[in-house]
């Protein structure tokens, strides 16, 4: 019997933020080290969905390589046949299966994506591409091939795992048993530990969420940050006047942001935070305690990601790719069967 898959992956372009390392990275690494025994965990590249929006692509090997180093650096063990990491382009069967699902999915369902309406609209038209639009059902079919159960993601992706659901569920009533169906979103939260899906907020305009895709960086902290950069982002955070540490996203989404930051820097929930800082009136204290928590944390992964053993990295990725490419070719084949393309 094969254990049950996590899955997930990270875009591989420009640099990755804290928003990434907490809304991903981190759930996904604990569960690698934590419970690799009951479950196979895949943590992947999709590469393919790095260029959905113009890229420089001169740029992009260094950006694949640099996922699977930051990954490795954050703590994923590269010695356990359990734990799987592997780029999305060498796994030929994610693009064959998006040409497939293609057609059983409507324009209309697609046409709901917020993510979709939300990059589109920042982009010219003759510059918002088919692979922005069609990018949901690439990430279906890198979940459906593997039968994945949970997948770690922020609540930016909450409608990408609903709209995975529903194809899997239409799969198999139309076609029989093909796919697993991964977890409601609720199940996840709830196996992932958390009571809802991580939104971390751009630190200059908490109204919006910390995205790699911020022309002027000034509200994202990158993994890349120099300790003293991420130090004064946090400092000159834009936060309320009500001069009152409280967690409340709705009147205080600032101080709420940096609040949830802190407990993720400590592994502890936001109302221990908010508890033991309750109450205090100036934010510049506050804050000062979060800037040397983050500007500690970077230090410390940044000297791990400078240390690492690239060769061992590139040997694990050619392994894994190798193994993922024998599952996926099966539910590939099964899903060519069924559809009547194979006998
Ligand atoms: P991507 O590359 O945009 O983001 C990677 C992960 O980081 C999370 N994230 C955040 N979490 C909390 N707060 C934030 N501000 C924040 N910003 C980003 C995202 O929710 C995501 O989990 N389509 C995916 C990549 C993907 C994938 C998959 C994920 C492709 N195939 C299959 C899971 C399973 C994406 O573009 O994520």
């Amino acid at each position: 019997m094969s254990k049950p898959v996590i899955l997930t992956g990270i875009r591989a372009n420009n640099d990755l933020h804290i928003g990434n390392y907490f809304g991903a990275m981190l759930p996904m690494i604990d569960m690698a080290k934590r419970r690799s025994d009951e479950y196979d965990i895949h943590m992947f590249i999709p590469d393919l969905h790095s260029f959905t929006a113009p890229i420089d692509h001169s740029q992009l090997q260094a950006s694949i390589m640099n996922n699977a180093r930051v990954y490795v650096a954050a703590g994923l063990p590269l010695d356990n046949p359990s734990i799987h990491l592997y780029r999305q382009s060498y796994v030929p069967a994610h693009s064959e299966l998006t040409v497939l699902l293609n057609n059983f999915v409507g324009m209309g369902e697609m046409e709901r994506m917020t993510q979709y309406k939300d990059k589109s609209a920042r982009l010219s038209n003759d510059r918002v591409s088919v692979g922005l639009f069609d990018y949901p059902v690439l990430m279906a079919s890198d979940i459906l091939l593997y039968n994945a159960k949970y997948i770690p993601v922020g609540d930016d992706q909450t409608q990408h795992l609903e709209i995975t659901r529903d194809i899997a569920e239409r799969m198999n009533g139309r076609f029989g048993e093909l796919f697993t169906v991964p977890e409601p979103v609720a199940k996840q939260h709830e196996f992932f530990g958390k009571e809802q899906g991580l939104r971390i907020k751009d630190l200059a305009d908490p109204s919006k969420k910390m995205s790699k895709s911020d022309e002027t960086g000034k509200g994202v902290i990158f993994l890349s940050d120099s300790p003293d950069e991420a130090r004064k982002k946090i400092m000159s955070a834009t936060t309320d006047d009500k001069a009152s540490v409280n967690y409340d996203k709705e009147n205080q989404p600032g101080i709420s942001n940096i609040i949830d930051i802190l407990a993720l820097l400590r592994g502890v929930t936001p109302a221990e935070v908010a508890a033991e800082y309750q109450g205090m009136d100036r934010y510049g204290d506050f804050k000062k305690i979060v800037a040397d928590e983050m500007a500690q944390f970077l230090t410390d992964f940044q000297s791990r990601l400078a240390s690492l053993n690239d060769a061992a990295i590139l040997t694990k990725l050619e392994e894994s790719e190798r193994a993922m490419n024998e599952v996926a070719n099966t539910t590939l084949r099964r899903v060519q069967k069924a559809i009547g393309l194979r006998s």
